[in-house]
């Protein structure tokens, strides 16, 4: 088989030029990091389950109109996906105080926000991703007015499917972070979702229990983030074999 060509390698997902040109075939490793990559750490499985998370999270949306970049996945560990020009701005919805909005707000960590708040920070490492305002991503040219109209309105979206899904199986969605790329059909140009929506890039909270099933039982060391991540895709019936789980209904007086 001829060796494909590595278009790129993260900190968790590696890109390979893909079978046909505008496709990249996106590679899933168990590799883990946090406060950008001082704390890291291989989790057995752990691509392999963030492969089959983003998988149904973006075949979700796509099925329900939210373009994205996921064609289909090809094995455990691999999906064919468009090809785009990442925008580079990490788009954060929050609904729940965490991290580092608890942080600078001084808000105590579960508060439920006012309302769903949009935040940019600039995807750089070595300036450990700032928060960036509206100003800064135009007078930098980082993307249009336009552009950042259509990413508050895909994040928000993205919002609605995500809590909505994850309510249906006992699950708070507090925040999450997605990536967005510039997809060109002829002279016109449109936003997709890209990158991966898993819970390495989410805060995922038991609604009963609080208990965290995301990234931050690795960054916080609670526990086996595999059985973490394993429990999420138990619940939305991902893992085959695996009966989906059904939330008690509430009767009402
Ligand atoms: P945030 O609280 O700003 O940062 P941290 O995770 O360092 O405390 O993160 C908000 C959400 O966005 C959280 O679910 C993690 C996710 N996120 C990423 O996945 N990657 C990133 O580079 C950033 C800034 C956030």
């Amino acid at each position: 088989m001829a060796r494909r060509k590595k278009l790129y390698e993260g900190k968790a997902k590696i890109l390979y030029e893909g079978p046909e040109p505008g496709t990249i075939v996106q590679y899933f490793k168990d590799d883990a990091t946090a406060f950008n990559a001082e704390k890291r750490d291989v989790i057995e499985g752990k691509g392999v389950l963030n492969n089959r998370l983003s998988e149904f999270f973006m075949t979700g949306l796509n099925t329900i109109g939210v373009p994205t970049h996921f064609m289909k996945r090809l094995n455990m560990r691999e999906q064919l996906v468009r090809q785009v020009d990442i925008v580079p701005l990490e788009i954060i919805v929050r609904n729940y105080a965490a991290g580092t909005l608890a942080k600078r707000l001084g808000l105590e960590e579960g508060t439920a926000l006012p309302r769903p708040i949009v935040e940019f920070c600039l995807k750089n490492d070595d300036l450990g991703d700032p928060l960036v305002a509206e100003e800064h991503i135009i007078a930098f040219n980082w993307a249009s007015q336009q552009d950042l109209d259509d990413m508050v309105a895909l994040a928000l979206r993205v919002n609605d499917f995500l809590s909505g899904v994850m309510y249906g199986v006992g699950i708070r969605v507090a925040d999450f972070k997605i990536e967005v790329g510039r997809v060109y059909d002829g002279d016109y140009q449109r936003l997709i979702i890209a990158d991966e929506i898993s819970p390495d890039s989410c805060r995922l909270w038991d609604i009963e229990t609080g208990q965290k099933l995301d990234k931050d039982v690795f960054r916080r060391d609670l526990g086996s983030l595999t059985d973490a991540y394993t429990e999420v895709a138990r619940r939305l019936g991902v893992l085959p074999n695996a009966a989906p789980h059904y939330t008690k209904p509430t009767l009402i007086n």
